[in-house]
């Protein structure tokens, strides 16, 4: 099951209109995208995404909505250099939900403490270094220095040494039970793996780089009164995301709109607990 996170929201503060051209530069399984799509019609909308797993499940998800979707197999940061291969213009507008879905946490692919898979985590099958590789590559400093820059992971030197001990670690319970006997469960709620295993996607897929990458490129994709709409889960990408937004809006170069982060009411936080540190974001260059 997914549910799209701050959806409602998130259309509200894009302020869409009929015939414009639009990018969710994060798929997923495409609600964001089917709604701006139905919004932005008869314009355009590139829905990017970089695992094609889910971007084949956007398109059957989205197969009997709205058409004028193009799906494009890319990282976001690659997004200026795509949209003009097309021969697309400055957007009207773009939205992004950093992260990873449900579906993709609950798959065989590495991401879950509680499915067994190889422990490989790249969104993109085709690109980059796999979790594998890292946990039984990295020196034992340097996977504790990950474990904490990345998921800010206190007992971080603790897993590193087990990680390093227990080597070679192919799949994602074997991961999973080195950490919860190298570390005493301190919450009910949480798994003692759950940083690990955050951390180690984040470093796989060089999330927060991605996340800079795509604040340079705004000015670069967005003409003058577009909105950009940015989700971000992660304290470090939220952080980020906030530092860029206030600096162009410091600038002179684009309103912050979202003074406050927006955040999911009680009710979608009662419906779905994975929203809770959601927050969105709202820009628009002048
Ligand atoms: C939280 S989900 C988006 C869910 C989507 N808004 C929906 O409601 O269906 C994030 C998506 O972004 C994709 N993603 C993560 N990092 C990316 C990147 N750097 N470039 C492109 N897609 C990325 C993931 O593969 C995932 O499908």
């Amino acid at each position: 099951m997914h549910y799209p996170v701050l959806l409602p929201e998130t259309m509200e503060w894009m302020n869409i209109h009929s015939g414009g051209v639009y990018a969710d530069l994060t798929c997923g399984m495409g609600s964001h995208t089917r709604a701006l799509a139905e919004r932005a019609a008869p314009g355009m909308v590139y829905a990017l995404d970089r695992d094609a797993e889910s971007l084949a499940m956007a398109k059957a998800n989205l197969a009997d909505g709205p058409q004028n979707i193009e799906f494009i197999h890319t990282a976001f940061s690659e997004a200026p250099r795509v949209l003009r291969e097309r021969g697309v213009g400055k957007l009207d507008g773009l939205t992004a939900d950093l992260g990873v879905s449900r579906v993709q946490l609950t798959g065989q692919r590495g991401f879950s403490f509680s499915t067994d898979g190889p422990l490989d985590m790249r969104l993109d099958a085709s690109q980059g270094f796999t979790a594998a590789e890292l946990v039984n590559q990295l020196p034992e400093r340097e996977l504790a220095n990950l474990l904490f820059n990345l998921a800010q992971e206190r007992r971080s030197y603790v897993i590193a040494r087990a990680l390093v001990r227990n080597r070679p670690i192919h799949s994602s319970l074997q991961l999973a039970e080195i950490v919860s006997r190298s570390v005493p469960r301190t919450s009910h709620k949480l798994h003692p793996a759950t940083l690990t295993f955050m951390a180690l996607r984040m470093a796989v897929n060089q999330e927060l780089d991605e996340v800079t990458a795509l604040m340079e490129a705004l000015p670069e994709l967005l003409k003058p009164g577009a909105r950009a709409a940015v989700i971000a889960f992660h304290s470090g990408e939220a952080k980020i995301v906030k530092t860029y937004f206030q600096r162009l809006h410091k600038e002179g170069r684009a309103r912050l709109l979202t003074k406050h982060a927006v955040k999911p009411t009680d009710r979608e936080v009662f419906e779905n607990s994975a929203s809770r540190s959601a927050t969105l974001r709202v820009l628009e260059l002048v």
